[in-house]
């Protein structure tokens, strides 16, 4: 039976790039995932008997807001459901899931790299049917309705079996639970050379996938040790657990630190990666040879037509604005267009849809193509294994080829992180106020040349993003980018992004902090960082 259940609204429900993220304790609150879910389904028309695709990263939660949206689904029309097994589905399988099927669009359960648990974070985000994250203009609807919502409607059933394969009905509307992972797997025996992979594997090559007790897990393990032949043990942490095992699955050097340690010790093996809570971020370690994701996306770029799926080339290649400019070289070597987006993964579903671009990436460890429309991390380590397959050489001698063609572009993020937000505010106003003084001006990091807050328009639609951070660009093609994190859920986070570009004749053997230093010391110059926040370092560097 439909109930029409009476609410009021929550003020705080305003949903970001990533979706709706919060503490589970505020998702714990009565009726505050069913007034969101239905302030979703309010904003879209035409859905009637249409499919909808759901899934999560397993985290704290999870299962619970899964048999919430099944039940607030039927009652509100939808034709179908598509729910992983166990509420499990990565968000690049989500993606791929939705465009497979021809859904209507998809409720992804995540807060990404953020730690789960009772007392950690928890998100809801809408997918279109293309497979990507909502546009703005849906997103500032939902907001919109969350701010007058009077009451959602569920129908009262039973939970659903979410956990054995097959079908069932709530209501008039058809829940089927399917396999998380064969569709997504199949995917990728298509776009890259497995029987190559396999090859090299059995004739010895190693490697680690870290997991991170998130859902990468069921694909990993499927993937690299079934399908691929890698012995088992090959994927560490391959469990998805409520609370990821109290790690914090964010794949960087300080969160996958086991497996940073690995590679870095006399016996590791030739190759290692790691993916993060829901499995669209990816962090690529050779042996003694960490890759950075903006140098990553340069190699993978200018080596992905050694894979069957892109073996026809690349249209283009997109970046985020933060992103080191490794990748603008290869666009220029290749003859492909290069764009230059805002942060977050829409910007570069527009480029994907329209065509104009094959690959995109991120400095924040975010790689993909144009295969489903959300950055992928076994899609980023396939497509590695794929290159180390065809060249038969080490990640280090890769790197170290590349450099010596493109030079290197040396580059560090630096977070600081749970600052008040009036004074990370306050610090951005002042950087702002400065933009038309420093050209010319020198500090540590030498002179300047210009000063801007990035703007995009983008260019298959002309609409215009401002405020997309301050750039400070140096004569020797130095570059300090400052912006506030749009995803923390603690106070503000300051993420300053320092890049200094050595060219093929330069020293390319630098320890990258050696590298970097002076340009360390100029951006606390510029932006007077410790006066501000009263932190003397970063929260984390990556
Ligand atoms: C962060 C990353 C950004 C990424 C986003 C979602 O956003 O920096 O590249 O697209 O997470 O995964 P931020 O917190 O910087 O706004
Ligand atoms: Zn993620």
């Amino acid at each position: 039976m439909i109930q029409t259940v009476p609410t009021t609204p929550f003020p705080d429900q305003k949903p970001g790039t990533s979706g709706l993220r919060k503490k589970v304790r505020t998702f714990q609150q009565p009726h505050y995932a069913a007034n969101f879910v239905q302030s979703v389904f309010d904003c879209l028309t035409g859905f009637e008997g249409q499919t909808l695709v759901l899934g999560g990263d397993g985290r704290y939660l999870n299962r619970e807001v899964i048999q919430i949206v099944l039940k607030m689904a039927a009652a509100n029309g939808f034709g179908r459901v598509l729910v992983g097994q166990s509420g499990i589905l990565s968000t690049p399988a989500a993606s791929h899931l939705i465009r497979a099927s021809g859904a209507f669009g998809g409720l992804i359960l995540s807060a990404s790299h953020n730690p789960g648990g009772p007392d950690e974070d928890f998100g809801i985000k809408y997918n279109v049917g293309n497979g990507g994250p909502a546009p703005e203009k849906v997103t500032d609807a939902i907001h919109a309705r969350t701010l007058v919502i009077d009451s959602y409607r569920i129908i009262d059933a039973d939970d659903v079996d979410i956990d054995t394969i097959g079908s069932s009905m709530i209501g008039d509307m058809a829940v089927e639970v399917v396999d998380p992972v064969a569709a997504y797997a199949d995917m990728m025996e298509q776009l890259f050379d497995f029987a190559a992979v396999r090859e090299m594997i059995a004739q010895g090559f190693t490697l680690s996938f870290d997991a991170m007790s998130a859902v990468t897990g069921p694909y990993a393990t499927e993937i690299f040790e079934r399908r691929l032949g890698a012995p088992s043990g090959t994927v560490c942490n391959g469990t998805p657990l409520p609370d990821f095992g109290h790690h914090h699955p964010d794949p960087n050097i300080v969160h996958a630190k086991t497996l940073y340690d690995l590679m870095m010790s006399d016996g590791a093996p030739n190759f290692g990666a790691a993916s993060d809570g829901d499995g669209d971020r990816n962090l690529i370690i050779g042996r003694h040879c960490y890759v950075t994701p903006s140098d990553s996306l340069a190699v993978l770029a200018a080596n992905a037509h050694l894979a069957p799926g892109y073996a026809n080339g690349l249209k283009g290649i997109a970046r985020s604005m933060p992103t080191s400019g490794a990748a603008d070289r290869v666009a220029e070597n290749l003859g492909i267009p290069l764009y230059e987006t805002p942060t977050g993964w829409k910007f570069f579903g527009n480029l994907l849809d329209a065509g104009m671009a094959t690959i995109c990436g991120e400095e924040s460890a975010g790689t993909g193509s144009d295969h489903v429309r959300e950055k992928d991390g076994i899609w980023a380590v396939l497509l590695w294994l794929n290159i180390l397959a065809v060249r038969r050489q080490s990640v280090a001698d890769i790197m170290q080829a590349h450099w010596a063609i493109y030079g290197r572009n040396y580059y560090a993020r630096h977070d600081y992180e749970a600052i008040a937000k009036d004074r990370a505010e306050a610090l951005m106003a002042a950087l702002r106020d400065q933009l038309t003084n420093l050209p010319g001006t020198s500090n540590s990091g030498g002179r300047v040349k210009s000063a801007d807050d990035f703007a995009y328009t983008d260019p298959t639609d002309q609409s215009i993003s401002r405020n997309q951070g301050v750039r400070i660009l140096f004569e020797d093609g130095s570059r300090i980018v400052f912006r506030l994190s749009g995803t923390g859920t603690q106070g503000a986070t300051l993420r300053v992004y320092i890049e200094r570009y050595i060219d093929q004749n330069g020293n390319l053997g630098m320890e990258t902090s050696e590298a970097l230093a002076p340009l360390v010391s100029a951006a606390q110059e510029i932006a007077d960082i410790t006066g501000f926040t009263g932190m003397d370092r970063p929260s984390v560097i990556t």
